[in-house]
């Protein structure tokens, strides 16, 4: 039977763990000294290795050799407890299990010893939808269970679990997996597995997986499907993940900074319409803007403007539309900010032009054409509104580079 790569390459020790060094040294050290904590919670995105710690922990306990941080894998508790069929490991799914009821029913279980272990685990995935109820007939337990009992608990958002609970256990953080950490398991699969696959292909797939090693697993079992023999190559990623290309993104941004914004929007939609992730693009935008060459207030605006749509499409809003939103906003944004420049410098007095020769040679059909110097003209102007039209006028209506005050 085919297992998906994510179940095959669950890690099964502390030592196999990839990128998460603070989480795993604590409970080294921990189970180590015998000094675990009774209840423990691990909270961090999607696909970071929480249910996969939470069972070696298990292992780690109950392991025939135990406590070990390194347990056997082939003892019975250590293959009850990989299958999830432990006796004395009870995994709860607290999506379905987060009634009062359901709550009860733990209390109850926590008072009989273990049946063959050392330790009776209680594995709880989804925590934070537990009803507050259920939460608070837990409050004691969680505080004092029998010596025998330990607790972990999983979550994606800490932010739903009460302080109460908080409390009372170990926290434990498990971040974004970074990208090369992703590649180096990316690599390892592809040659225990004998594929053939791009260095940049990997990498591609690492970006596009956005910290998680088991989205990145699952693009990978994906790319194999599309391409069971010959090399994956970055462009078969490209397709078959719907991950953009940095190029297009650079394409976009230069639209954005330099002309109007019909030719941006055509890029937003065209991506849509083939399929690509949005939310990858969206990202790689902001990744692009921290690179640009661009004034600081430009760049604080575009970031805003890109974060709150990143935001808004976690927020399930249309990824087209929200990126729709954040082309035409940026686009004003730019525009004012050229505008606000033009003031101050107006405002300030005096300003000369910038050294292209073509300024140069505006300006001077400008004196001739118009008797008078665009210096005077602008002090002949009291409001700085028109004298912002004096300027875009003088110059095409395009805005050039106006430089240091010295004339
Ligand atoms: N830190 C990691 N080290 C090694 N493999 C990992 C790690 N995190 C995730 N994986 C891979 O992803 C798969 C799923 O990981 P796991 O179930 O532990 O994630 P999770 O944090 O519980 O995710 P979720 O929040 O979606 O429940 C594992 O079987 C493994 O293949
Ligand atoms: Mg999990
Ligand atoms: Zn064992």
């Amino acid at each position: 039977m085919y297992k998906v790569l994510a179940r095959k390459y669950r890690p099964s020790k502390l030592s196999e763990v990839v990128g998460q060094p603070v989480a795993v040294t604590i409970l080294k050290n921990a189970i180590k000294t015998g000094k675990l904590h009774h209840a423990m919670l691990f909270y961090g995105p999607m696909g970071t290795g929480k249910t996969s710690l939470a069972r070696i922990v298990a292992k780690s306990l109950n392991c025939d050799n135990g406590p070990t941080i390194e347990p056997c894998g082939t003892c019975e508790a250590c293959q009850a407890i990989s299958l999830g069929k432990d006796v004395d490991v009870v995994e709860i799914d607290g999506a379905s299990n987060r009634k009062i009821e359901n709550a009860r029913n733990i209390i109850e279980s926590v008072k009989y010893p273990p049946l063959k272990r050392r330790f009776k685990i209680y594995i709880i995935d989804e925590v934070h939808m537990f009803t507050l109820e259920a939460f608070n007939a837990m409050l004691k337990t969680i505080e004092e269970p029998p010596s025998y009992v330990k607790f972990i608990f999983a979550t994606t958002a800490i932010e739903k679990v009460p302080d109460t609970i908080l409390s009372r256990c170990q926290i434990l953080y498990l971040k974004k997996i970074p990208e090369a950490e992703i590649s180096k398991k990316l690599l390892f699969i592809s040659q225990s597995e004998n594929i053939k696959i791009e260095e940049d292909a990997i990498n591609l797939i690492a970006f596009a997986s956005n910290g998680s090693l088991r989205v990145a697993e699952g693009f990978l079992d994906r790319c194999i499907s599309f391409k069971p023999y010959g090399t994956i190559t970055k462009d078969d990623v490209s397709r078959v993940i719907g991950v953009p290309t940095r190029e297009i993104v650079k394409e976009y941004i230069n639209e954005i900074l330099t002309n109007s914004e019909k030719e941006a929007l055509k890029i937003i939609n065209q991506l849509s319409g083939n399929s690509i992730n949005l939310d990858t693009f969206n990202r790689i935008v902001i990744e692009e803007l921290l690179k640009q060459d661009i004034s600081l207030e430009t760049r604080t605006a575009l970031l805003n403007i890109f974060y709150q749509s990143l935001v808004d499409i976690k927020q399930k809003i249309n990824p087209q539309d929200a990126l729709i939103v954040a082309t035409y906003k940026a686009k004003a944004a730019i525009k004012l900010d050229k505008i606000e420049n033009l003031i101050e410098k107006v405002q300030s007095g005096s300003f000369s032009i910038s050294n292209s020769s073509e300024a140069k040679k505006k300006l001077k059909n400008l004196e001739t054409t118009e008797k008078g110097s665009l210096q005077e003209n602008l002090n002949k102007n009291s409001d700085s509104e028109s004298k912002v039209d004096l300027i875009l006028k003088t110059f095409g209506g395009k805005i050039i580079n106006i430089e240091k005050i010295n004339d």
